[in-house]
């Protein structure tokens, strides 16, 4: 039997896959990709290296379009950046961040509250904040980075190539804005984030030196990397934000466990909440030999999407997919994805998620707005707006 048809573009991923993934974990969109809508069937993918390629793009993607030996040596090097003694230094960073903006929100808001829209007003501002922050980069790219998040997000709904190359343009023109004069001070060069990432050796032969065993980073690397830590993730963490608060509101128990449990029973409930409403909804993969996959065969240079959204859903692993069970959903739970390329920024996201969830938990109640919230639509998940009312706690 051949795969069901299914096109996942342009519609809202979780109700759509909820009901394909009803007749099979397997799909294939009308011009031949094939859709991984299965727990099972994700997690195969995802773990088989050798059989699914992820060199999916035209341009450099470090590390996450690179393979084999190339994509351990700079996952080796880059990883340690998100260590936990790191991101202990950077918790109460990251916590100052979120206390001045839930209090720029709340200022002057009377006992009747003061509705938001949790991804605008506070999710997108304060990833922007935390990472820059994070990076070492000046505040006063904030408007510009708001502004890039919102091009972005419109060239990928565009699904215009031109378009969303002019976008990529433009972050990368950012990006070299803040790593040139680091290279015109060299040793001089403030000491953060970006600055040690441009100072990274990678385990890889240097082509210059015969027999060398590490090199420096090229420009492009050191680009495609904060481009990676930035790009994708500004907008990954605002919706993460909005699918979070949006849950808070019709869970009102849930605030109370995030305000007096400890940080690892925070992550865990926000982990389950982003399991149940994925925001970060696929990636990438190209077949490099031939497959069979779900009763089905797949062939060589075929492309496949892994849809994140719809195995963390799969009624076949979690019984009842909109259940709140934190602890016993945990080892299946797919949102940082699975294997070699499994989300490397994962501390960082639960670090920022919690703190942002727990300094607002501290001084408001979060309920219910009259504004209707509206659904984002692929290849993102989650809310586009997500309206809340904050209620500052007296
Ligand atoms: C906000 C929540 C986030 C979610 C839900 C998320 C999810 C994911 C997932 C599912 C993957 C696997 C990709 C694949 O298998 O092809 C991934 C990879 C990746 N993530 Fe995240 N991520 C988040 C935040 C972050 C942050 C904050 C950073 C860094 C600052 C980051 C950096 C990366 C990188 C570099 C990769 C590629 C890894 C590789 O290919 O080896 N992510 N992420």
């Amino acid at each position: 039997m051949s795969a069901p048809i299914f096109d996942p573009a342009g519609l809202e991923p979780r109700t759509a896959t909820d009901e394909q993934r009803a007749e099979a974990p397997l799909a294939r969109t009308p011009d031949g990709t094939w859709v991984v809508l299965g727990h099972q069937e994700a997690k195969a993918v995802a773990s088989d290296h050798g059989s699914f390629s992820s060199a999916v793009s035209r341009f450099l993607q470090v590390p996450n379009g690179l393979d084999g030996a190339e994509h351990t040596a700079f996952r080796e090097v880059t990883d340690p950046f998100f260590g936990p003694e790191r991101m202990e230094a950077l918790e109460p960073v990251v916590r100052g961040i979120a206390a001045e903006l839930v209090s720029e929100l709340l200022d002057d808001v009377g006992a009747a509250g003061t509705e938001i829209d949790a991804v605008a007003a506070l999710g997108a501002v304060f990833a922007v904040r935390a990472q820059t922050a994070w990076l070492g980069w000046p505040a006063a790219l904030e408007p510009e980075l708001l502004q890039w998040m919102i091009d972005n997000h419109e060239a990928s709904r565009s699904r215009e190539l031109a378009r969303t190359a002019e976008v990529a343009e433009q972050f990368d023109a950012m990006i070299r804005s803040v790593v040139a004069p680091r290279r015109a001070l060299g040793a001089d060069a403030p000491e953060d984030v970006t600055t040690e990432l441009m100072r990274v050796r990678v385990p890889l032969p240097d082509p210059e030196i015969p027999g060398s065993r590490e090199r420096v980073l090229e420009d492009e690397e050191i680009v495609s990397i904060l481009r990676n830590w930035t790009g994708g993730d500004l907008g990954s963490i605002a919706l993460c934000v909005g699918v979070l608060l949006t849950a808070l509101t019709r869970a009102p128990e849930l605030a109370e466990r995030l305000r007096s449990g400890s940080f690892a029973e925070a992550s865990a409930i926000v982990d389950e909440l982003l399991r149940i409403d994925d925001p970060f909804v696929s990636n990438r993969r190209v077949a490099t030999c031939p497959v069979t996959l779900a009763g089905q065969e797949i062939g060589e240079g075929e492309q496949v999407l892994i849809h994140w959204t719809s195995a963390n859903r799969d009624e076949r692993v979690f019984a009842e997919p909109d259940g709140m069970d934190p602890h016993g959903n945990a080892p299946q739970n797919l949102v940082y994805g699975i294997g070699k390329h499994i989300c490397p920024g994962r501390p960082l996201a639960t670090l920022e998620l919690v703190v942002a969830v727990q300094e607002l938990l501290s001084v408001a109640d979060v309920r219910p707005a009259e504004t209707p919230g509206e659904r984002e639509i692929a290849p993102v998940g989650g809310w586009a707006h997500a309206p809340v009312v904050l209620v500052p706690r007296r």
